[in-house]
């Protein structure tokens, strides 16, 4: 099967604008999986909870038809990030589409500084969701620093974990080359690039998206500071041989009886 990781430059507060661009940009590449950054089509900084809740949409939303539209022409599956309503709150998501028209949602787990202040924590497990026989995972950006996530998803039998983000510190990439190796599958990191200027701040999301294979190998990486579009071919069943060695198996050699705490 074919991943692009779509690195993608949003304007903030242009969600037409920016879902214009991003389907221009997925109908110039040929892939079976699209991967795009975190809240991919209103951008990052929100100044207030109210705000974040102005640009929020429900999974069913018609604004997300064009990119099922795309899903179902490519017989492929989108993954991005977008503000989530639900009742009146709003968490940081991710939304799969597949081409059958299928979506499923993860809300992000392990929100970053000032997304505190704008969204709610997500309350539900991770899962995975299996389309066309291969096993997709969600994680949304921080939730690198936690190990379980990944973990999880892997002990549920993912065989890539898509990683919409919008990265500002520099270690992520390097992290997720261990969580590929230690849980042995694909991870699909599309970040964005760009700098956004709102409540008195400036961040600058830090480019250099990358998806690894099962051993660590870095099968393709952006720059940090353009759009660009990585795009692999990968045999997704590598993810399910477990074993480093004839003998050591990452997930059927852990000893959680003996892990305190
Ligand atoms: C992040 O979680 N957006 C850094």
């Amino acid at each position: 099967m074919t991943i692009a990781a779509v690195q993608t430059a949003p304007t903030f507060g242009d969600p037409r604008g920016n879902l214009d661009a991003v389907l221009s940009t997925l109908r110039s590449v040929d892939a079976d999986l699209y991967v795009l950054p975190e809240l991919a089509l209103t951008g990052y900084l929100f100044e207030s909870r109210e705000e974040a809740l102005s640009f929020a949409e429900l999974p069913d939303s018609e604004a997300f038809d064009p990119i099922a539209a795309f899903a179902r022409e490519a017989d492929a599956v989108v993954v991005f990030g977008f503000p989530e309503r639900a009742d009146s709150t709003v968490f940081n998501s991710t939304l799969l589409i597949a081409s059958d028209g299928t979506r499923a949602v993860y809300r992000k787990i392990h929100l970053f500084w000032g997304e505190k202040d704008i969204f709610s924590p997500g309350d539900r497990a991770p899962e995975v969701v299996e389309v066309g026989g291969v096993r997709l995972g969600m994680m949304i950006c921080f939730d690198w620093i936690f190990p379980e996530v990944a973990r999880s998803l892997a002990l549920q039998g993912a065989d890539i974990l898509c990683h919409p983000s919008n990265l500002v510190l520099r270690y992520c990439q390097d992290a997720m080359v261990t969580r590929a190796i230690e849980n042995r599958v694909f991870t699909v990191t599309a970040n964005r690039v760009g700098t956004e200027e709102r409540r008195g701040e400036s961040l600058t999301f830090t480019g250099f998206s990358e998806i690894v294979a099962p051993d660590g190998t870095v099968l393709a990486k952006a720059g940090g500071d353009r759009e660009e579009v990585l795009v692999v071919d990968v045999d997704p069943a590598a993810a399910r041989e477990k074993r480093v060695t004839p003998t050591n198996d990452v997930l059927a050699d852990r000893r959680p009886s003996l892990y305190r705490l």
